[in-house]
């Protein structure tokens, strides 16, 4: 698998999420302003691939600081853990980077260390979050494959891949734990407009992999499932109020109606760092609205007519009653939701699948 971010020498290096598939290219960012503009553009995306970026670019930011003292070396890190957030609102994995770095610098003013052992102490932090989100998207593909029967024909909307993370996936993760376990995983991948995650990012996944995929346009997904072609669901999220209300890539909350509509199982696969206790539901995330050349676009050509209005929310949030589970590095979540994730946060014990498995700090 491909590395989706990491460091090289002095930067920060990350496969082109804008070219794929047609193009492998890799883009270096020598500095944080770099990695912030690489975020925007959607070089790198994915709720936990943004945070795992953000952190790496605040420690790349810092390393390159020529602050001689602490007090301006603290100025700098806050103006760069600012440019960082600044970047996307939606996905809550940002600000939780960004918010565990800003600890890692307190704890090591507090233990009075040198500007070179806070540089230190921040690209060991980063790593530190990079490293556990791979861990987490294997662990949440352990649990979550125990919901996928032996023959599954599952549905897909957006990238939640190796591409979206540090590494394996969140709802990519399950699909790819369960055909490891030597399941008949057949793949159904909404094409995703207006940026076509699913048709470029996770039908290149799979099918690098070697599972079954299937591209089907978002308006097929109504008729797939009444005809009788899916199984279950399975995606990802961007925020997870506390009430369980999911805010993910726009059409899921559609994807979510039809599965109920249809009696089909509607999972979500997430690290903790994307649930957020703080928000009590779906109504207080806020929603990006990207630039609305995506929607007018393809490439280079126009698809609608100068005049028109556009909008581009880039997500949606679907309310909780339409979530069968939701399935994260420590366990799996049921409703009410309220209660089960409130457990999860606080670290309760899990079913025996989560006994081996590393947990990374309560939020
Ligand atoms: O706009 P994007 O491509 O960053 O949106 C990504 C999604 O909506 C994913 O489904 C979500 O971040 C989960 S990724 C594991």
């Amino acid at each position: 698998m491909l590395p989706t971010i990491e460091w090289k020498d002095d930067a920060v290096v990350m496969i082109d999420q804008r070219k794929l598939p047609g193009r492998e290219i890799y883009v270096s960012c020598a500095t944080a302003g770099e990695v912030a503009r690489a975020i925007k553009t959607m070089v790198i995306r994915g709720a936990p691939a943004i945070g795992v970026a953000a952190a790496m670019g605040i420690a790349l930011g810092m390393r390159r600081s020529k602050a001689t003292g602490t007090k301006q070396f603290a100025t700098e890190f806050q103006r760069t853990c600012d440019l960082l957030a600044a970047t996307r609102p939606t996905a809550v994995n940002l600000f939780w980077a960004v918010e565990r770095m800003k600890h890692a610098f307190a704890a090591a003013a507090h233990d009075g260390c040198s500007v070179d052992e806070i540089k230190q102490r921040l690209e060991t932090e980063a790593r530190g979050i990079h490293d556990a989100d791979v861990e987490s998207c294997r662990a949440i593909g352990a649990f979550g494959a125990s919901l996928v029967p032996r023959d599954s024909r599952i549905l897909t909307h957006c990238n939640a891949g190796a591409l979206a993370t540090a590494g394996y996936g969140t709802a990519l993760g399950v699909i790819r734990a369960a055909a490891e376990q030597g399941k008949q995983i057949t793949v159904l991948a909404d094409e995703t407009r207006p940026f076509l995650q699913g048709a470029r990012l996770t039908a290149w996944e799979l099918v690098k992999d070697g599972i079954d995929t299937t591209v089907i346009t978002d308006n097929m997904t109504a008729s797939m499932m009444r005809l009788g072609h899916v199984d279950l669901v399975v995606v990802g999220a961007d925020r997870i109020a506390a009430n369980g209300d999911v805010a993910n890539k726009i059409g899921t909350y559609g994807v979510a109606v039809l599965a109920r509509e249809h009696g089909i199982p509607f999972y979500v696969a997430a690290p903790m760092s994307t649930i957020d206790l703080s928000t009590p539901d779906g109504s207080h995330i806020p929603i990006e609205e990207r630039p609305i050349r995506e929607v007018t676009h393809v490439g280079t050509s126009r698809l609608t007519p100068e005049g028109a209005r556009i909008r581009n929310p880039a997500f949606d949030v679907t309310p909780a009653k339409f979530v069968t589970a939701i399935v994260t590095e420590r366990g799996i979540a049921r409703p009410p939701f309220q209660e089960s994730l409130e457990r999860l946060a606080a670290g309760s014990p899990q079913p025996a699948a989560s006994a081996s498995l590393p947990l990374p700090a309560a939020r």
